[in-house]
């Protein structure tokens, strides 16, 4: 469940008042005051396949960003986050560098909005959320895709999600200096409720998945642990990952990306020594991620809970010891996890480095993985685990004041 005093911070009428707190002058009645959301997300599986073209597997979760500003006829942004009352305040027309704190995402998305030739305009506003940050359940695209559309000076001309996606990605990947690839800010502006998306990260077509959700809840468990490390050694794999595409692609043109690389392929590459040994195991993580992605599609379709739990496991020993993004803490989550009667399957989510994991648990057996995490996880790793349930939710968007 939602923490209610959380849920009640982010209510629009809470947001209103605080803007008014904070922005006196400006904050005249209500009707002035516009709200946009953007939820944050997890993913099922496809874990470091999107900067390599392959397919991920994600949802948007009903933990959320809310922005509640008023449009200002000035060219000035200026933000107020409520959760650790600090400021942050730049000016469209000279853009600010680059200074390693949250502000680099709203000034990367006006960059790259800018750059784009979307037009813009000044605002005014607080940030309230109830989606937990640096938790690996991607408040940075979160705040990127609400920051884009209280942004838009026209709302209505505003461009499609995906667009918006890709926009706030290069600002991202431009300013804010991270590789990242497309599936965090896909997922937080193409979200829909009840459903998971399937994105091939190459053609970049999608569909929903609709998930059982009568026979599985999706429960997130935060390891408590800060994620770590995650831009350099984030950017580290990805180009150890372009490393083994050039020398591939070397022995077969035809491969263009980790997405092209059949098992054969990946064998003879092991058989002939043509990767070092670091290269071959991010390689084969990818390969292989890809194939469990299209697994696990079918798995649900067919109501296959078993061939799920194997999936999940799969994936997260890869992570574990071939793309080596796990940490102990996320270890022990998933070890608890898989010992838990009722819990059908478990594996870190995002980047790694700390951060969450993703559970699918019967109905019945929630609480029995709450108690279960609450009597052995602190006790084994020193870091104060939280679990909760969360439903697949709506993209990002504005909501009505
Ligand atoms: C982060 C990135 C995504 C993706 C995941 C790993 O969340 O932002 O683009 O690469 O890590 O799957």
């Amino acid at each position: 469940m939602r923490s209610p005093a959380l849920t009640d911070a982010i209510e629009p009428q809470a947001l209103r008042a605080q803007l008014e707190r904070l922005e006196p002058e400006i904050a005249t009645g209500s009707g002035a005051v516009r709200i946009v959301r953007a939820p944050g997300r997890v993913n099922l599986i496809g874990e470091y396949t999107d900067f390599n073209q392959g397919y991920v597997l994600p949802a948007a979760i009903d933990r959320e960003i809310r922005i509640a500003f008023i449009p200002t006829g000035d060219r000035r942004v200026v933000l107020h986050r409520l959760d650790n009352s600090e400021r942050g305040a730049f000016d469209l027309d000279q853009l600010p560098q680059r200074t390693g704190e949250w502000l680099d995402y709203a000034v990367g998305t006006a960059w790259a909005l800018s750059q784009a030739g979307v037009e813009l305009r000044g605002l005014r506003g607080v940030i309230g959320s109830d989606l937990p940050t640096g938790a690996g359940l991607s408040s940075s695209a979160a705040i990127e895709l609400a920051v884009a559309h209280a942004l838009l000076a026209d709302p209505l001309e505003a461009p499609d999600a995906m667009a918006l996606a890709r926009l706030a990605q290069r600002g991202e990947n431009g300013f804010v200096g991270v590789q990242s690839g497309l599936m965090d800010q896909f997922a937080v502006a193409c979200g829909q409720a009840g459903a998971a998306l399937l994105l091939d990260c190459r053609s970049l077509d999608w569909r929903s998945v609709v998930l059982p959700l009568d026979q599985v809840r999706l429960v997130v468990c935060d390891s408590g642990q800060a994620r770590q490390l995650t831009g350099s050694a984030y950017n580290v794999r990805r180009a150890q990952c372009d490393t083994a595409v050039a020398i591939l692609a070397g022995h077969d043109p035809a491969i263009r990306s980790l997405r092209d690389v059949s098992a054969e392929l990946l064998d003879e590459a092991a058989a002939g020594g043509w990767l070092e040994p670091v290269v071959l195991k991010r390689a084969t993580h990818v390969v292989r991620e890809n194939q469990r992605v299209i697994e696990t599609i079918a798995a649900l379709e067919a109501g296959d809970l078993l061939a799920l739990g194997e999936l999940f496991a799969a994936s997260h020993s890869s992570l574990r010891n071939l793309f080596e993004v796990s940490s102990p803490a996320l270890d022990a989550l998933v070890g608890i996890a898989v010992a838990t009667p009722g819990v059908v399957a478990a594996r870190m989510t995002g980047a790694g480095f700390g951060g969450c994991t993703i559970n699918l648990v019967r109905p019945d057996a929630v609480e029995d993985l709450r108690a279960a995490v609450e009597s052995s996880y602190a006790s084994r790793t020193g870091f104060v685990a939280r679990v909760f349930p969360v439903v697949p939710a709506a993209g990002a968007g504005p909501m009505s004041a």
